[in-house]
Order: C-alpha cells, then structure tokens, then sequence
C-alpha cells in the first residue's frame, strides 16, 4: 500500500497544471515562453495573473491531495505520508506525462507544507511574500520558503519523517533554481514585472 501510494502521488504530481492550463486558454507549451519554466511564476509572466493563480491553487492542490490519499492508504504512517509529498512534487519537477519536463516545485510544496503543519507553512509563506514584496524575485522568495520550512518545522517539533523530507525538498529547489540562483548572483534574474517580460 505504501509502494502504491508513492506512485499514485507521483502521477498526482506528474499533472502539470502551467501546461495544461496554458495549452487550453492561449494554445502555447509554457515551456517555450518566458523563463521555459513550467509553473505559477511563469504562468503570471505568460498569461497574467487569474491563470497564475489557477495554477498556484491546482499545484498546490496535488501535494495537499497526495499526501491525504496516503494517509488513507497506509492509515497515517508519518513517513509514507511525507514521502508522498516528496513524489508529488519529484512529479511535479519531472513529469512522466510532459517528457520529465516540469516546474521547479514550489507550488506543490505550499501544498505539502500545508500538511506538514499549517504553522511552518504560515512562517515559510509569509516571509516568501515580504522577500518578493521587497525584491520582486520570486526564486528569492522561494528559497527563502524551502530554506525557512525544515527549521520551522524541527522547532514545532513535528515527527523526524516530516524534518527529513522538509529538507528533502529544500534540495530539490535548490537543484531546481540552479540557473536562478546563478542569475540572482550576477544581478540578471528576472523580476515580477519586468518590461521585458511582459504577457503575450
Ligand atoms: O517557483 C518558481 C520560481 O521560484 C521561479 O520561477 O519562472 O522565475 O524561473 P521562474
């Protein structure tokens, strides 16, 4: 049941909403526009914001809907129910249905912080908003998220399973925003908003 579980929320997470949202409504691969990255930033920058938002919910949406199908599953067994979260957003990243070209996880990980604990993923959002208001780079922001969500949540004291997979999932982005990361350090990562990077 735990193997099954894993593979159900891999294919939750495999569903890349940017994708199909942005095929559906302008008839594009949003993997051929702006950053080439298929998730909420990108959907924004792309499309606007009521897709954007669509996508954030729809992403987030898988982690939260994986990990309750687990716990259904496996009856609550702390480590199937954080690593499906992990499966979620590892299909997220790398979707079997789109050619294992996916988002960078973010999203789907608002979703599995969500069921990690309410709080962390209050601490984690809230202070991933203040750095974009403030930056207008939302990888910043999502570092900041990953990097604020293993600490929160070793100090709520939540099981060892969710600490583990919490910085899992750190590395995961970290990998993910490589060219971001790259981009921030010489000062040409692209902000939210950018003239250059407006909507089709
Ligand atoms: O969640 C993804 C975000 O951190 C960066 O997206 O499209 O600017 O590379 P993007």
């Amino acid at each position: 049941m735990v193997l099954l579980s894993w593979v159900i929320s891999y294919l939750i997470g495999s569903i890349s909403f940017s994708y199909l949202i942005s095929k559906k409504i302008a008839g594009i691969d949003i993997r051929s526009h702006g950053s080439g990255n298929a998730g909420a930033t990108n959907t924004l920058r792309v499309l606007g914001k009521g897709p954007a938002i669509l996508v954030l919910l729809l992403d987030a949406a898988k982690g939260l809907l994986a990990m309750g199908i687990t716990h259904l599953l496996t009856g609550g067994d702390p480590v199937a129910y954080a690593m499906s979260g992990l499966f979620a957003i590892a299909g997220h990243n790398w979707p079997i249905f789109f050619g294992f070209r996916g988002g960078k996880g973010i999203a789907t990980t608002l979703g599995v912080a969500l069921g990690f604990s309410p709080l962390a993923f209050l601490i984690g959002a809230v202070l991933a908003v203040v750095t974009i208001a403030i930056t207008r780079y939302v990888s910043l922001g999502s570092l900041i998220l990953v990097s604020v969500l293993p600490v929160a949540i070793y100090v709520l004291d939540k099981p060892n399973a969710f600490v583990w997979t919490s910085l899992a999932l750190a590395v995961f982005a970290y990998i993910r925003h490589y060219n971001n990361i790259r981009n921030l350090l010489a000062g040409n990562e692209r902000k939210l908003g950018d003239r250059s990077h407006r909507k089709l």
